[in-house]
């Protein structure tokens, strides 16, 4: 308390005694810096916007590597294939099967579809996810869209399985999901002439072609064909009134404030794994939950430092509620959130709105069956 004043006091008398006051105690040398940068910072005027017309916002977004959904199954092949996890019709199906089928859950209980909807945005919209017996996530985990997740370069909240192929073996063995250990999964479906079949003919080179592997592959296999298309994909395509005036004056925002930062590639996220909330205000630190939002289940992300895969936002409208403990049911709060904590600027209501109609023009259905 007394360096506090006396430094305060050598601030208006003295200032080059105060510089060296400072450097002998480091602490409030750093308390300085922080205020002089948090000052700066929040005083800065913010950047003039300027409503881009849609050719040039076009060749920005592609130019920042966002890009429309493949529109043949070559490309489609191209851009989500795994080599070890070759593309065949046959092999789609049976995972498509499998997908929905409870027989992957003890007691038959639970399919993959029962959480991920595939005709509902591939949620379930529950604020957390209800599997075996009826347990809940106990981490009061919501469930992601499985939409478009094969673009992503991680799977679940805190990107901890690699790829879709490797992200199938948690559910299935999860005891509040679907509960069944691999060998149990290969004994269930071994005494399914239909399913032995279907596999010996999919994984003809593998002996033995029905193995826990080859049941998370054919899953993968499937879901690496759900992309979705929507107006976002023939906007970017070149058809400049598939967005509506106010879609446009949300996808400006989008790009210029800087939500397309994280929300990035054809996915519109999945890309990288970031820290949330990045800014929060120096009045928010006494907080109860370190969210703007109730911290439901307790759940800290990846290594419990508050980093998160940053959730995909193609079908974002229709997988409320929002964030991994589903505490926001609004889509325009999720927003104006993400405007306050990661870009560090809340938006207008007016800009909320925009954006939310741009979030919308990315509603789009299963590219698989048109193609
Ligand atoms: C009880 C509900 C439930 C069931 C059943 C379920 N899931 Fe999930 N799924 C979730 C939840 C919750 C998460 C997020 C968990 C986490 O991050 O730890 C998730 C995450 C995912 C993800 C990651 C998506 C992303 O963007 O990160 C994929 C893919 C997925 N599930 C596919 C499947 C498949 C395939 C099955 C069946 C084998 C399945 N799920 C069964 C609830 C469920
Ligand atoms: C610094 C990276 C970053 C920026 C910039 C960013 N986001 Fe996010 N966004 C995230 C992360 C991380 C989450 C997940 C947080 C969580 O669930 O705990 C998220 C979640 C969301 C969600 C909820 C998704 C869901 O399925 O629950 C929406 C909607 C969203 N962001 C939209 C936006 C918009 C619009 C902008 C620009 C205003 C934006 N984001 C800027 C990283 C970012």
């Amino acid at each position: 308390m007394l360096a506090i004043i006396t430094c305060i006091f050598n601030a208006c008398y003295k200032p080059v005694d105060i510089a060296m006051n400072l450097s002998s105690h480091p602490l409030m040398l750093y308390a300085v810096i922080v205020a002089i940068v948090y000052g700066a910072v929040f005083s800065l005027p913010e950047p003039e916007l300027r409503q881009l017309a849609p050719q040039e916002l076009r060749s920005w977004a592609l130019d920042v590597g966002l890009r429309p959904v493949p529109q043949s199954f070559d490309a489609l092949r191209a851009v989500v294939e795994k080599p070890d996890n070759p593309l065949t019709p046959e092999k789609i199906a049976l995972g498509e099967r499998l997908f929905n089928d409870p027989i992957l859950s003890r007691e038959d209980s639970v399919s993959c579809a029962s959480c991920h909807i595939i005709e509902d945005g591939g949620d379930d919209n529950f604020a957390t996810a209800v599997g075996y017996h009826g347990l809940q996530n106990p981490k009061h985990l919501n469930s992601p869209t499985v939409l478009n997740a094969a673009l992503a370069r991680s799977q679940f909240w805190d990107g901890r399985a690699p790829d879709v192929e490797a992200q199938a073996a948690g559910p299935i063995q999860a005891p509040f999901e679907m509960n069944l250990t691999p060998e149990e999964v290969v004994a269930k479906l071994s005494r399914r002439p239909d399913y032995v079949a279907a596999f010996r003919r999919v994984f003809a080179d593998d002996e033995p072609a029905l193995t826990f592997a080859n049941v998370r592959k054919a899953i993968g296999a499937y879901e690496r064909t759900l992309l979705t298309e929507s107006a976002y994909d023939r906007f970017l395509r070149g058809d400049d009134r598939a967005l509506s005036e106010q879609a446009l004056r949300g996808f400006n925002l989008f790009m210029q404030k800087g939500c397309k930062g994280c929300h990035a590639g054809m996915s519109l996220g999945g890309l990288s794994i970031q820290r949330f909330p990045l800014h929060r205000p120096i009045t928010e630190v006494l907080d109860n939950s370190p969210f703007p939002f109730p911290n439901k289940g307790g759940f800290l992300g990846r290594d419990e430092r508050r980093y998160f895969r940053v959730p995909l936002l193609r079908n974002v409208s229709r997988t409320a509620p929002y964030f991994h403990n589903g505490a926001v049911n609004e889509l325009r709060e999720a927003v104006r959130i993400m405007s306050k904590y990661q870009l560090g600027r809340e938006f207008t209501p007016a800009q909320i709105d925009d954006v939310v109609a741009f979030l919308e023009s990315l509603e789009g259905e299963p590219i698989l069956g048109k193609i």
